[in-house]
C-alpha cells in the first residue's frame, strides 16, 4: 500500500470569469498562471487554466473553469470539497490581512484548526468559493517569486482540502482502505487524514455535516469539481483502480488523457470526486520559459481556435 497516492497533486474548481480568477490567484494571492486551455470533456468550449508556482508542481496547482458564461450554477452543500487551503509562514497572516482587505477580499473568519492559525475568505470573483491561508512552519517548499506578494509571506502550496461529509464512516473506510490515508486526528467537527508521512499538501479533513443537503456533481459556477492526488506511474494508478474497484467503488472512470496528465476519476462515498493522477509535466506543447503565456487548444477544438476566442471572449490581463 505504501508510495501509491503521493498527496494532493491539483483541485479543479469552476469559478466566474477568467478575468476574476487572474485577479484572485495572480494578482491577490501570488501564484503563476502555467497554462491556458480548454475543459477537455463535451462540446461546450470552457477555458481551463493553471495557477501554481514556476513550473506547475504537483501539490500547488489550482485550476479553473470560468463556468458564468454559459448561466450554469452550482449548489452548495455536503459531498463536496468545501475549503482549499494553502500554508504560508508563521507570522505571515497579519500581512494578509491587511493585503486581502485592500485588495477586497472578503475574510470570513480567523480561527485556529489542529493548533494552527487559519484565516478563511471567499473568492471576490465567486463568492460561493471559500479558501484558507493557514501558518504551517514545517512546509520548507520554496515560494513562486511574485511581483505581487512579498517573498517572505508568500504562499507555499497545498496545505489540505475539507470534504464536508454527512457520513464519516464509510468516507474512513474509503479513504483508509483505497486511498493510503491514516486517521490522525479530530478537532471539533473535523477530522484529519494524513498520507505518505503526512505534513502541508498530505492532509484531508473531513467535515462532519449530518444535516446537509448534497451539492450537486456537475459542473456549474461556484463549486469545486475534483481533487487530484498524485501517483507515480500509470502502473500504480492501475493498481489503485484495480483495488478500489476490488472494494466495491465501481463508480471509477478509465484512464482519460488530460495533456498534462493521466488521470483516473473515482466518485467516494461521501459524494465528493477525487482522481489519481500521473503528471506529464507542461513542457510538453509550450517551453518552461512562456508558460501560461499563449492559448493552446484542446484537442477536440483544435480546427476551431479563432472561433472559440471569439466566443469565449473573455480575455486575460495579467
Ligand atoms: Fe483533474
Amino acid at each position: 500500500m505504501a508510495d501509491r497516492i503521493q498527496g494532493l497533486h491539483h483541485i479543479t474548481l469552476c469559478t466566474g470569469t477568467a478575468q476574476g480568477d487572474a485577479n484572485f490567484f495572480v494578482k491577490i494571492l501570488g501564484m503563476n498562471l502555467v497554462k491556458r486551455t480548454l475543459l477537455y470533456d463535451g462540446k461546450e468550449p470552457v477555458y481551463h487554466l493553471y495557477f501554481s508556482d514556476a513550473t506547475g508542481s504537483p501539490g500547488n496547482l489550482t485550476t479553473c473553469f470560468p463556468w458564468r458564461r454559459t448561466g450554469r450554477k452550482a449548489r452548495a452543500g455536503s459531498g463536496q470539497i468545501t475549503l482549499t487551503s494553502y500554508t504560508v509562514p508563521v507570522d505571515s497572516l497579519e500581512f494578509w490581512t491587511e493585503h486581502l482587505t485592500k485588495k477586497g477580499v472578503n475574510i470570513l473568519e480567523h480561527y485556529e484548526r489542529f493548533g494552527q492559525k487559519v484565516l478563511k475568505m471567499e473568492h471576490p470573483d465567486c463568492p460561493a468559493l471559500h479558501f484558507e491561508l493557514i501558518e504551517d512552519a514545517s512546509d520548507t517548499r520554496l515560494p513562486f517569486k511574485s511581483k505581487y506578494v512579498p517573498e517572505k509571506y508568500a504562499l507555499r502550496g497545498f496545505h489540505s482540502w475539507t470534504v464536508t461529509a454527512r457520513d464519516l464512516e464509510d468516507m474512513h473506510f474509503f479513504l483508509n482502505e483505497g486511498w493510503d490515508h491514516k486517521k490522525t486526528g479530530t478537532d471539533g467537527a473535523f477530522t484529519r487524514y494524513e498520507v505518505a508521512g503526512g505534513g502541508p499538501a498530505r492532509i484531508i479533513d473531513l467535515l462532519h455535516r449530518p444535516d446537509l443537503a448534497p451539492g450537486n456533481w456537475s459542473y456549474g459556477e461556484g463549486m469545486v469539481h475534483h481533487g487530484a492526488f498524485g501517483v507515480p506511474n500509470l502502473e500504480v494508478q492501475g493498481q489503485v483502480k484495480f483495488d478500489v474497484e476490488g472494494l466495491g467503488f465501481t463508480d471509477c472512470s478509465d484512464v482519460k488523457h488530460r495533456g498534462y496528465f493521466q488521470s483516473v476519476y473515482v466518485r467516494t462515498p461521501a459524494g465528493a470526486l477525487f482522481e489519481a493522477t500521473h503528471s506529464l509535466g507542461f513542457t510538453v506543447d509550450e517551453p518552461a520559459e512562456t508558460l501560461g503565456q499563449a492559448f493552446i487548444i484542446s484537442p477536440q477544438f483544435e480546427s476551431q481556435k479563432e472561433d472559440l476566442l471569439r466566443q469565449l471572449n473573455d480575455p486575460i490581463d495579467l
